[in-house]
């Protein structure tokens, strides 16, 4: 049977589930419980994918100015390969470009496959390199970006 997946911002409450995300997800940079106060707050934008109120993915970015950035997105291992990631990314591209964003970055791991075919999927070209930018393991980071459309009105 189909489940059924909300996207809806992260809360406090959901910290206990993000962090056991980050611990199975060696490809990313695992924040602390307190670095994700301002996400909590609402100053940087934040959300979960959840079924039966169990968190599945989560993805976290900040907006400067008129670009915007992913700082963290995850999926539990056993829950990829259902557009969970694509709806989170989908939901803060969109948010962003609400927002008056014209482009949005991200690093990711140069080894990092799944991911680079799935931001590419998404619309994101190679911009740059960011050498040993990564530790355990050092690693380069590949730099991406996706240009996003603005309607005439803005909205
Ligand atoms: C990257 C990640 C978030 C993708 O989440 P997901 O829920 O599996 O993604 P989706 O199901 O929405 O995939 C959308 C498309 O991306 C591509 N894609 C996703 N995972 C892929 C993989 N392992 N190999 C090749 N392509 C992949 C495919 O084109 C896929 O479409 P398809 O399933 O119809 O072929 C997930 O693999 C993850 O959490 N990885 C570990 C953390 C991470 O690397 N985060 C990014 C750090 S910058």
């Amino acid at each position: 049977m189909e489940r059924l997946i909300a996207i809806r911002p992260l809360a406090a409450d959901d910290l206990d589930a993000v962090l056991q995300i980050q611990a199975q997800c060696p490809e990313i940079v695992a924040w602390s419980r307190a670095s994700y106060a301002p996400v909590v707050r609402g100053e940087y934008p934040g959300w979960v994918a959840a079924a039966d109120s169990r968190v599945l993915g989560f993805v976290v970015s900040r907006k400067t100015a008129e670009e915007a950035e992913i700082l963290n997105l995850a999926v539990l291992p056993e829950a990829r390969r259902q557009g969970i990631g694509s709806r989170l990314l989908v939901q803060v591209l969109e948010e962003a470009r609400q927002a008056g964003a014209r482009r949005v970055w991200l690093e990711v791991r140069a080894s990092n496959a799944a991911a680079i075919r799935f931001y590419e999927r998404h619309g994101f070209r190679l911009r740059g390199l960011r050498r040993d930018y990564y530790s355990n393991p050092r690693e380069d980071a590949l730099l991406y970006c996706c240009e996003l459309v603005q309607s005439p009105q803005g909205k």
